[in-house]
């Protein structure tokens, strides 16, 4: 029975992870949440999801290496010791960076909800700091843990995939060529999770294990549900250019599209395909629209 562990299921791109592979009775499916309790009552509640047997939650946060590590010793117990595939998919979405250039955020009132700076607070540094080490505690050393400790069980799995949910935004190019200016700090921690995957792909690669990194394109997960009329206007500007890029851009894709098309770059990709380390749309390839 091929085995997967997920980050990140209480909500967006993994609890749709966590839907379309558990909904294969063959398949084991084990998600991984900050808030078990919280996950196991919306399961409970999902007309779909109640009755599957073959679906697990623990509880970790990816910042909690003992966490992570029990959750590793829980999950080897679920699937008899192995695991095929890991998909790290937790990930911290910075809201003070969402649509304002890196330069404006020390000077200017943050846009993006969830902010919690004041106007008296503008001209500081110490939330973009604060928010950097965030994202670099759960983007970057979060997937080191997380892949350190869940590796010894993927050597010992069938398929040997660990997949990383990228972002587009961490490519270099397509910052340059579009001028990609939102989401600044959370950029930096993908490009950095970028490296995470090549390193380990570097190590591994020769046990047979393909770590990968796949973007999902970009996915409506609630993000764009309280925008205010400024921040639309930005959206509208970025969506633009997103257009530029790829004309038949029309909007945000939904979880489930683009979870479907993940699947097949996830089940599709392998070492001997030269995929290893590397990082891929949910195309399969540098389109990220
Ligand atoms: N949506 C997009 O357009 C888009 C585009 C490119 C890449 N991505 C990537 O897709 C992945 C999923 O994002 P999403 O769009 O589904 O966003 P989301 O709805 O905000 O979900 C984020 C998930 O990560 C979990 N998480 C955050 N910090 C965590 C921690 N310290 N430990 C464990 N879990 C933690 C959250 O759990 P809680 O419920 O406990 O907060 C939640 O389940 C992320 O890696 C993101 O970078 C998304």
């Amino acid at each position: 029975m091929p085995s997967f562990v997920i980050t990140g299921v209480s909500r967006g791109i993994g609890y749709e992870f966590l839907r379309q592979y558990s909904s294969d009775p063959q398949n084991i499916v084990v998600g991984l949440v900050r808030n078990k309790a919280e996950t196991d009552k919306k399961v409970s509640e999902d007309a779909d999801l109640k009755t599957r047997s073959n679906l697990h939650i623990l509880q970790a946060d990816v910042t909690d290496y003992d966490a992570l590590k029990a959750a590793a010793a829980e999950t080897a117990k679920i699937t008899g010791g192995g695991l095929d595939y890991l998909i790290a998919n937790a990930g911290y979405i910075s809201p003070i960076d969402a649509v304002v250039p890196i330069g404006e955020l020390f000077v200017s009132l943050p846009l993006g909800s969830g902010s919690q700076l004041t106007e008296s607070s503008a001209d500081r540094p110490e939330e973009v700091s604060k928010t950097m080490r965030d994202l670099f505690e759960v983007n970057v050393l979060g997937q080191i843990h997380l892949f350190h400790l869940f590796t010894p069980l993927i050597l010992k799995g069938g398929a040997k995939k660990v997949i990383l949910v990228g972002s587009g935004f961490a490519d270099i190019d397509f910052t340059n060529k579009w001028d990609m200016f939102p989401g600044a700090l959370y950029s930096i921690s993908k490009v950095a999770a970028n490296m995470v995957v090549a390193k380990f792909n570097a190590q591994y690669k020769g046990d047979g294990v393909l770590f990968l990194s796949v973007a999902p394109g970009t996915v409506d997960v609630g993000q764009y549900a309280h925008l205010t009329e400024e921040e639309q206007q930005k959206m509208g500007a970025m969506a633009a250019k997103f257009m530029a890029h790829a004309p038949h851009f029309a909007g945000p894709d939904t979880p489930e599209h683009a979870v479907g098309l993940m699947r097949e770059v996830i089940a599709n990709a392998s070492i001997e395909k030269g995929n290893g380390g590397d990082f891929v749309s949910q195309f399969g390839n540098r389109q990220w629209l």
